[in-house]
């Protein structure tokens, strides 16, 4: 037991011997990242452009994809036109990070939508149900499996899916948003079990809101409004969730920290999806709170 204990500290000292900063956390790698014009996606390339990395993003925004691009260097990010329902567009861009950068070691599945807010069921439009599967599903789908195509030959690679609390619980969004979330999280694990035998991690990211585009289009709120609607039903008072946060989470699970975390869904919710609230238990006395 003491052998295996030393061994394990000199194998830490080894791995910790040289100086390390943040900043190098992500270098030498290349991420692509759909949906990375705007909101999660556009933070997210500018964390991992910010600790090193190489990145692509795809999107179907092109004036956004390209002033982010533009803003953090071409030498740095590259943008490629990308609906990740088209599987042509999808498997260029794959190849638009293998001929601008010679590989692809990050693949953050990110591009989604939703549905209009709509309290029944008999209301919605099967167009609708179909048109946020199409993206929040089968472009998941499409992204995994051209990453896997070019990450299998390597043996390596790390893909994320940006899933949601709507993964895991129900009534937090539309139908169609919800079912195409707990698809995410299944393909995820499916991804995970099949693609680990070439070393390859798949994990999910499953952010609470946070005031994107996309998130205050479907409360009909604007920002500040949408994050005090937040703050009402968070878990974990004093903290708003911000784009950055989920780029920090998607960076952890890209980087060598995360090496032996793969089927994960990595909640960045506050606890939220974990409390029943109409329990109300450890209830504080107002003046205590
Ligand atoms: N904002 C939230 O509260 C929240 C919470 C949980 C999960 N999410 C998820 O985070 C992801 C990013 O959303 P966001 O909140 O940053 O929204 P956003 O609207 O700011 O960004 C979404 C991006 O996806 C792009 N996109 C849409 N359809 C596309 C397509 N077919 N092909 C390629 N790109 C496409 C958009 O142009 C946009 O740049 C989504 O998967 C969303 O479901 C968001």
């Amino acid at each position: 037991m003491q052998q295996a204990t030393t061994t394990t500290v000199q194998q830490w000292e080894a791995l910790h011997s040289s100086p390390r900063s943040p900043e190098v956390e992500l270098e030498g790698r290349v991420a692509l990242i759909t949906g990375g014009a705007s909101g999660i996606g556009e933070i997210t390339a500018r964390v991992f452009a910010h600790h090193g990395a190489k990145v692509v993003i795809a999107d179907v925004n092109d004036s956004l994809g390209k002033s982010v691009r533009d803003s953090l260097g071409q030498d740095t990010v590259s943008y490629v036109h990308c609906d990740v329902t088209n599987e042509s567009q999808i498997k260029a861009a794959v190849a638009e990070a293998v001929s601008a950068y010679g590989k692809l070691d990050i693949m953050f599945n990110n591009a989604g939508i939703t549905d209009p807010n709509k309290v029944r069921i008999v209301d919605n439009d099967k167009a609708d149900f179909e048109r946020v599967l199409a993206v929040n599903v089968t472009g998941v789908f499409l992204g995994v499996k051209h990453a896997a195509q070019a990450m299998i030959p390597a043996r390596r690679g790390c893909i994320i899916n940006t899933a949601s609390i709507s993964s895991n619980i129900g009534g937090s969004a539309s139908h169609a948003y919800t079912c195409a979330k707990h698809a995410v999280l299944g393909l995820t694990r499916n991804a995970a079990v099949e693609l680990g035998q070439f070393g390859i991690r798949v994990n999910c990211l499953s952010p609470f809101g946070c005031a994107t585009p996309l998130a205050t289009k479907f409360v009909g709120l604007g920002p500040v409004e949408m994050e005090a609607l937040i703050g009402a039903t968070a878990n974990l008072k004093g903290v708003t969730l911000k784009a950055e946060d989920v780029a920090n989470a998607a960076l952890f699970l890209a980087s060598d920290e995360a090496r032996y975390v793969s089927g994960h869904n990595l909640f960045i919710d506050g606890g939220v999806t974990v409390v029943n609230p109409s329990f109300h238990m450890f209830q504080y006395p107002p003046e205590e709170a």
